[in-house]
């Protein structure tokens, strides 16, 4: 086992902090990214807090011609696979690229593992392949049914070829996060979430309401059957997700097939909560206006830690109020996005 892991996506929010993460657990991230949906210059943040700089490659993981040299080039045992189209509502627009980048991505990516014998993936899943669930918390056994979207749709998928795979070839390993919600940032303010357009994700509409970017923020329902009637989710600071990486990559040195953790907190807060939490976190006021539900939204989900606890010995340890003060700071320190 050598220290390098390959991370797709790797200059995207989560990709960027887990790189952190590694690099300061001592391994050597390798990073491939196409720059769709993040910049070059993380990279130099990446030093900035490291004082390392990772190798890059600027390859699109569906070209396998392009992606195969990385494999040629460098020697890993594993492989962290974020690189991925997230947006849910885009997805519902644009199917066939959803399934095309992120199916086939993982497909290319599978197939250059097992021509060059590199054993160990972990999937970047998510909370979104239990649907709408009929209890909460929500278990890792909890039946994977349709998702509520194309984007959802590919998760789903895609862990299932993995599954197949692991089968298929029992020397391989397959770790399957499901994350909840990532808010939040390094603490440098240096990295952090930085969404094309107008957001569709709640925290950083919130800041872009704060920094003035923004009006004021929509509330998408508050006839939930909730502790306040607004939607209930699993938020979790982005640095306690990539920490979970970390955990998971030692999972190898296991015997293990193809197994599945929530990274989540194991607590539900409500859109009105985080509202609150970030105004008294960061003494600001949020305006907020209550309008009808979006589409496709589910009231509450939130996720059981209890098995990432016991097998990886990993939990979530920063709280709603380190989220809020964490996201406000790199919000204020890049009033103009990462330059
Ligand atoms: P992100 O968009 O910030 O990062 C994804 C990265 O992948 C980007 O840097 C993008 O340029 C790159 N990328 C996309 N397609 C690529 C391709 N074909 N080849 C190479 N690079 C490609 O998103 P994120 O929030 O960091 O999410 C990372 C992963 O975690 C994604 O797979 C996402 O589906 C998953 N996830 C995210 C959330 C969330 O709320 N952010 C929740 C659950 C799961
Ligand atoms: C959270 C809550 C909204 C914005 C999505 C994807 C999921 C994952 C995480 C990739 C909900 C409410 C939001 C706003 C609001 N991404 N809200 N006003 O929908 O739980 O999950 O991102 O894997 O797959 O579905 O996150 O941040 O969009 O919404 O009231 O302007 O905030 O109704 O209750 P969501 P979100």
């Amino acid at each position: 086992m050598n220290n390098k892991v390959l991370v797709t996506g790797g200059t995207g929010y989560i990709g960027s902090h887990s790189v952190v993460e590694l690099i300061n657990a001592g391994y050597e991230p390798i990073i491939v990214d196409n720059l769709c949906n993040s910049k070059i210059q993380v990279l130099d943040r990446i030093e900035k807090i490291t004082g390392k700089r990772p190798t890059f490659y600027k390859i699109d993981c569906t070209n396998e011609e392009e992606f195969e040299k990385v494999f040629v080039n460098e020697k890993f045992d594993s492989v962290i696979h974020f690189a991925g189209l997230k947006a849910v509502g885009e997805s519902v627009i644009k199917p066939l690229e959803y399934y095309q980048n992120n199916v086939g991505s993982a497909l290319v990516l599978l197939k250059l593992m097992k021509k060059y014998n590199v054993k160990n993936i972990i999937f970047s899943s998510s909370a979104t392949v239990y649907g709408d669930p009929i209890s909460v918390p929500v278990y890792e056994n909890a039946e994977i049914k349709h998702a509520t979207n194309p984007y959802g749709e590919t998760k789903i998928i895609i862990e299932r070829i993995i599954e197949d795979f692991v089968k298929a070839n029992p020397s391989f390993k397959g770790i399957l996060l499901r994350y909840a919600n990532p808010i939040g940032a390094h603490k440098s303010g240096l990295i952090g979430e930085e969404p094309i357009g107008i957001p569709n994700n709640l925290m950083p509409y919130i800041t872009q309401v704060a920094i003035g970017k923004l009006d004021h923020l929509n509330v998408f329902g508050n006839d939930y059957n909730t502790i306040d009637g607004t939607g209930v989710r699993d938020y979790i600071h982005v640095v306690d997700l990539a920490k979970g990486h970390v955990s998971a990559l030692k999972k190898f040195k296991e015997d293990i097939t193809c197994v599945a953790y929530n990274l989540g907190t194991g607590r539900g807060t409500s859109v009105l909560e985080l509202v609150h939490a970030f105004e008294k976190a960061n003494n600001i006021k949020i305006p907020y206006v209550i309008t009808k539900r979006r589409f496709g939204d589910i009231a509450i989900n939130y996720l059981s830690a209890e098995k990432a606890l016991k097998e990886l010995n990993w939990k979530a340890n920063l709280t709603i109020e380190d989220c809020c003060r964490d996201s406000w700071n790199f919000q204020v320190n890049n009033k103009d996005g990462i330059k």
